[in-house]
């Protein structure tokens, strides 16, 4: 049985006079990971922000339409945005670790929320580098630089530090782009792990990495969402040709 997290409903999205999401209407169900393709300039980034309130914070931004997380309508004015952001985690396609070390990295936002205590600070770290798939490779040296991690490892960290507020809905917008295949292919080992747990949505430039780990694919075009379907059947017969267009490396 499938349970829904994520309801969206005739949902668009504005940058001033510019629609950058039109009228959307999908899903997203507990405890998959759905992918989410298209060429640059999809919308593919601004449907994440819509989805924690990141975009807010942008002057001229407006929305029309609803999104219902776990029943709530995240859009009406007594929403508690932060609590919001901390439900939906968001990693960005570049890792940006702050200059201090690996420990403080993953405790950072945790700290902000007020909690201070060491032996709960040692297992959020623990259990969030654990999940990230990071803790072997690190737990020898958690009071060193984070800038001194390889790309991977610090993207690896930016989850963990994600993971550290107990969200309930991991975003990750093209987290593998600048890696590796190994690097890649860790953080591809976590979420497939991860989704046992939460709920994964996984926006990628790159189409065969949905194709191995998403459960169900979108694909998005100039903003509007062209298909969703399991992600076999998207990549095996979509049924619009712009989706199979796409696939084939016609555009994008
Ligand atoms: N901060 C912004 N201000 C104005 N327009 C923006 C902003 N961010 C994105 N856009 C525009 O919105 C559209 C969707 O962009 P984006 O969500 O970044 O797409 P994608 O992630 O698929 O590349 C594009 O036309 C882009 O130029
Ligand atoms: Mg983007």
């Amino acid at each position: 049985m499938k349970t829904t997290g994520i309801t969206v409903r005739n949902f668009s999205h504005y940058y001033g006079q510019h629609q950058s999401l039109k009228n959307l209407n999908l899903d997203v169900y507990r405890n998959e990971i759905l992918g989410i393709i298209g060429p640059a300039k999809s919308g593919k980034s601004t449907f994440l922000t819509c989805l924690n309130r990141l975009n807010d914070l942008i002057p001229g931004s407006r929305v029309e339409g609803k999104i219902l997380i776990d029943n709530q309508d995240i859009y009406q004015p007594d929403v508690d945005v932060v609590a919001l952001r901390r439900k939906l985690g968001l990693v960005f396609a570049t890792p940006v670790p702050l200059p201090t070390t690996i420990y403080e990295n993953v405790v950072y936002g945790v700290r902000l929320l007020g909690k201070n205590n060491h032996q709960e600070l040692d297992d959020i770290v623990e259990d969030s580098l654990e999940k990230a798939g990071l803790w072997n490779e690190v737990k020898d040296r958690l009071k060193t630089s984070a800038l001194k991690l390889s790309g991977g490892q610090q993207q690896r960290l930016c989850l963990a530090r994600v993971l550290a507020l107990k969200p309930e809905y991991i975003m990750l917008d093209e987290p593998t782009s600048g890696l590796d295949p190994i690097s890649t292919m860790k953080i591809e080992d976590s979420l497939r792990i991860l989704k046992n747990d939460f709920t994964i949505i996984l926006v990628t430039n790159n189409t065969k990495q949905a194709a191995r780990i998403a459960d169900r694919t979108a694909f998005f075009l100039m903003g509007e969402l062209i298909e969703i379907d399991e992600t076999a059947i998207i990549f095996t017969r979509p049924s619009d040709e712009r989706t199979e267009a796409y696939l084939q490396g016609k555009f994008g």
